[in-house]
């Protein structure tokens, strides 16, 4: 197995032992895994990262992960003939750290059949804009070109197509005129730290059911998707 491990310690936090595992995958500056582990250091989120697997070796996410003593592999891609092999070797680690549930927190690569298949409904994603609106590469741009007055973030379960399966929450910020991709990013990160913990809470207690395209939050008293 081609992979890199930065750290191997494992959390010594008893009480998790029992809570959801998560697997985060992430490409880069990792800000939303540190919005997750945040949440879980705090008891905001009954779960633990059991690992955090990027295709980049230099992803800051991998650093982060490693501060809290979570797992962290990068797995070269160069490794692999095709994206379904390298799938299934991310497959291969996810199992063997018990993933239960998988996260692409910044995850700048397209998951294939291989990955989703085994782990149906139980990939979410977190893309910043609107979806149906602006999926893909510079969500933010795409947003301030199109000259939309409100943009955001939806968190999502991930099937075949891009950005594209069942939404299980969104929240909302207004787009300015003088607006930069900075400043909008911004604007919308601060949600996406906001809700993804939420959302992988609601996870964790079981009370997210896909229907279809819909997904129904069972005795939802908690999710703000407004500030
Ligand atoms: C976020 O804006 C997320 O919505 C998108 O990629 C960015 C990742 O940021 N999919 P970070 O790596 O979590 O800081």
């Amino acid at each position: 197995m081609p992979r890199e491990e930065r750290s191997s310690f494992k959390s010594s936090d008893k009480s998790s032992e029992a809570s959801l595992r998560l697997g985060v995958l992430a490409s880069g500056r990792g800000s939303n895994l540190q919005s997750i582990l945040e949440a879980i250091a705090h008891g905001e989120l009954s779960a633990r990262v059991a690992v955090v697997i990027s295709n980049k070796k230099e992803a800051q996410a991998l650093e982060r992960a490693a501060r809290y003593q979570v797992p962290a592999l990068f797995v070269d891609p160069s490794h692999f003939r095709s994206r379904e092999e390298y799938d299934a070797a991310i497959l291969q680690q996810l199992k063997e750290y018990g993933v239960e549930l998988v996260v692409l927190a910044g995850y700048m690569r397209l998951v294939t059949h291989t990955l989703i298949e085994a782990y149906r409904d139980r990939i979410i994603n977190i893309h910043p804009s609107l979806l149906p609106a602006f999926p893909g590469m510079h969500a933010h741009r795409q947003a301030l070109e199109y000259g939309v007055r409100v943009s955001g973030c939806t968190l999502h379960f991930v099937d075949e197509e891009m950005d594209h399966g069942p939404i299980i929450a969104q929240a909302a910020v207004p787009v300015f005129e003088d607006d930069t991709e900075e400043q909008l990013s911004e604007r919308i990160l601060a949600e996406e730290h906001r809700l993804l913990p939420q959302v992988l809470q609601l996870y964790a207690e079981g009370k997210l059911k896909v229907e279809g395209r819909k997904v129904h939050i069972r005795e939802n008293t908690s999710l703000r998707t407004t500030r």
